[in-house]
Formats: C-alpha cells, sequence, structure tokens
C-alpha cells in the first residue's frame, strides 16, 4: 500500500475509550464504549482507538466487541513494544473489519533511564523487533515515540527510519507531556520528515497533551508542516489536563480552511450529540466557556454583541450553531443585554404589540432585577410583562 502524503485530508484518529478513559475517574463499561464508538463511526471518524487489551480484560472486551460491532472505521488497538501486548492486541481485533496494531515506545532521557532503564540501543532494537512482529499480523500498524517531543533529534530520527523500514506504516511523535510550544513541535517533524530517507512511505502523526492548554495548537502546528493524522479526544478527556480536542481541532480545520486548506471526514453536525454523550457517560462536565462545546460557545449576553446578532449573526460568530448540531445561537438576558435584545425576547415571547412607554419601563425593572439576579429566565421576564400589562 501506498500512502499519499501530500493529500490535504487528515485522519482523525479518536482516543476517547483509550487515552480519554486514562482521564482519572472517566472509566468507562463495555456498553457505554460501544455507544460511544458507534456515534464515533456515524460520524465520520477515521480510527477510533478502542482499549489497550493486555491492560486489563475489560480493555480487552471492550476492543473486542467494538471491533466486532464498527465496520467503517479502522479499529486500532494500544501495545507496548512487547510480544504479549501485541498478541493480546492482535487476539483482540481478530474480528475487526479495518485493525491497526499501536506499539509505541518511549524514546525520551528521562523515560528511557528511569521509567524504562534502557540504553538507546536497546530502544531502538524494540523498535525494530517489535514493529517487525506486529507487521506479520495486520499491513496497518502505528509505532509511537512516547515523550518524543522530548527526544534526542539523532536518536528520534533513526527510530523513526528504523520502524519505517521494519514496517509501520503511520508514524506517531506524541507530545506525551505536553511541553511543547507549536513552532517548536512543528519544527521537529519538518526535521524528522526531511531527514529520515523513507519518510514518505508513512503518514506522520500528532498525539498532544493539553499540560500548557497547547495541545490543540500544536496538533494545528504539526498539520501545518504536513503531518497528516490528529489523535484526539471528545471534549479534550485525558491524561492530566488531557489531550488535544476533536471538536476544537475538526472544527477550526473547517473554518479556517481557507489559510490550513486541508479537510476531515468528520460530519460535525454530531459533534454536541457526541460532546454531550461522553459527558453523561463519564460524568464529566464541560466548562460552559469550552471552546465548540461549552454551553456559552454560542451565547451571547453583552448588548453590543447582541444588537450585532440580531443584525447579522457574523458580526459575532465565526460557525454557525447548526454546522455543530446545535439548533441555534441563544441571546442570554442579564445586566449587560441591550435594549434591541429584549425586544426581540419579548417578540419570542409573545408581547409584541407594546407601546414604547411600555417597553421602556419593562426594560428598566428588567435591567433592575438582573442587577440582583445571576441568571434571567423567560418567567422572570413573563412575570414583569404580566406585571406591566395588568398596569396599562
Ligand atoms: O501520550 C502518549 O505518548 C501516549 C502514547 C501511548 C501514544 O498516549
Ligand atoms: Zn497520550
Amino acid at each position: 500500500m501506498t500512502i499519499i502524503r501530500d493529500s490535504n485530508r487528515v485522519i482523525i484518529f479518536d482516543t476517547t475509550l483509550r487515552d480519554g478513559e486514562q482521564a482519572p475517574g472517566c472509566s468507562m463499561n463495555l456498553d457505554e464504549k460501544l455507544r460511544i464508538a458507534t456515534v464515533l463511526e456515524e460520524m465520520g471518524v477515521d480510527v477510533i482507538e478502542a482499549g489497550f487489551p493486555i491492560a486489563s480484560n475489560g480493555d480487552f472486551e471492550a476492543v473486542r466487541e467494538v471491533a466486532r460491532t464498527v465496520k467503517n472505521a479502522t479499529i486500532a488497538a494500544l501495545a507496548r513494544t512487547a510480544r504479549a501486548d501485541i498478541d493480546r492486541a492482535a487476539e483482540a481485533l481478530q474480528l475487526a473489519q479495518r485493525k491497526r496494531i499501536h506499539t509505541f515506545i518511549s524514546t525520551s532521557p528521562v523515560h528511557m533511564n528511569y521509567m524504562l532503564k534502557m540504553t538507546e540501543e536497546e530502544v531502538l532494537q524494540r523498535t525494530i523487533d517489535y514493529v517487525g512482529y506486529a507487521r506479520n499480523l495486520t499491513d496497518d500498524v502505528e509505532w509511537s515515540a512516547q515523550d518524543g517531543s522530548r527526544s534526542d533529534r539523532d536518536f528520534l530520527c533513526r527510530c523513526v527510519e528504523a520502524a519505517i523500514k521494519a514496517g509501520a506504516t503511520t508514524i506517531n511523535i506524541p507530545d506525551t507531556v505536553g511541553y511543547a510550544l507549536p513552532e517548536e513541535y512543528a519544527s521537529m517533524f519538518k526535521d524528522v520528515m526531511t531527514r529520515v530517507p523513507n519518510s514518505d512511505k508513512a503518514i506522520f502523526s500528532v498525539h498532544c497533551h493539553n499540560d500548557l492548554g497547547l495541545a490543540v495548537a500544536n496538533s494545528l502546528a504539526g498539520i501545518g508542516v504536513g503531518v497528516r493524522q490528529v489523535e484526539c479526544t471528545i471534549n479534550g478527556l485525558g491524561e492530566r489536563a488531557g489531550n488535544a480536542s476533536l471538536e476544537e481541532i475538526v472544527m477550526a480545520l473547517r473554518t479556517r480552511h481557507d489559510l490550513i486548506g486541508c479537510t476531515t471526514g468528520i460530519k460535525t453536525e454530531h459533534i454536541t450529540r457526541i460532546s454531550r454523550l461522553v459527558s453523561t457517560i463519564t460524568g464529566f462536565q464541560v466548562q460552559p466557556n469550552k471552546a465548540i462545546v461549552g454551553a456559552n460557545a454560542f451565547a451571547h449576553e453583552s448588548g453590543i454583541h447582541q444588537d450585532g446578532m440580531l443584525k447579522h449573526a457574523e458580526t459575532y460568530e465565526i460557525m454557525t450553531p447548526e454546522s455543530v448540531g446545535l439548533n441555534r445561537s441563544s441571546l442570554v438576558m442579564g445586566k449587560h443585554s441591550g435594549r434591541a435584545a429584549f425586544r426581540a425576547k419579548l417578540k419570542e415571547l409573545g408581547y409584541d404589540d407594546l407601546g414604547e412607554n411600555a417597553v421602556n419601563d419593562a426594560f428598566g425593572r428588567f435591567k433592575d432585577l438582573a442587577d440582583r439576579k445571576k441568571d434571567i429566565y423567560d418567567e422572570d421576564i413573563v412575570a414583569i410583562m404580566d406585571d406591566e400589562v395588568g398596569r396599562q
């Protein structure tokens, strides 16, 4: 199989069920994983990493069932560069229509010295041996250099070259601890792709953690220099501060196609639905101001913004709510709201034939209430208006 890297199609590799589940307190049962996997498939995710089969019998079962159920997406299973891990991953993937073994080993000095207690040569040899071993079991093999962004560049290049030679079709260089800055991460990929002679035989992949809040920026920086797979999770779930969020990456690629020029196969109208499903299942609430899927992502409160929105949505929205599966944006009534939004709200509530004085009076009373009360509901406005109409 020849992989064309200059295509502008970015492969979306979702790891909500594996790295996402590694968020403390976020474990999911088999049925929950199947429900999430089904929606991921429906929305057009290319690769679903379903778990780490050697980690537990539960993980093994989950990978097996997801592999049995999902027909269109490739199912990936994680494995260290070790025979037992790879055998278990292959066994769990047996029923998959499309399967990928994702094998990894750390390449940074700190991980090799303290965690693996291995030399560079040993890590290199394991990469060669176990990528080759996995490749005998399936023709879709991903190799990851854990903590790749903090690795010695010459050594990283040697490992990448060896992994490709041994049969890896995807090379993932994670920013495991969320340490890299966008330019630095992009230049690492550029350097590795240039220096490794056979780099065009593999798809390069980003996998970014969010410890400095840069996971999405780093992922996009990688795409900017030719990376064509992004590993990400719904709602940015994952170890510590989480992974790059799928919805942010996909919507950034869609909204700024003018500048980035890349596409994905994601049907973005499913984004709100999957975000809510993952949040309900894991019990991890989405912060209100979270990009794309937060409750306030399409809500406007200030008078100036509301006035703009009533005149033309593009004044304060760079994507439509419908494009992420929301019915509409909302004008939230609060102390910053202006007269125009108040009038629109009155109309929506059926008060559309009031005189100017009545509206002004009601608006003043609404502002007084908003100073005292954090959340103003439609019922509060109805109460003000009933009182107002009674006074007339
Ligand atoms: O963050 C990381 O490096 C990982 C690897 C196992 C791919 O999750
Ligand atoms: Zn990770």
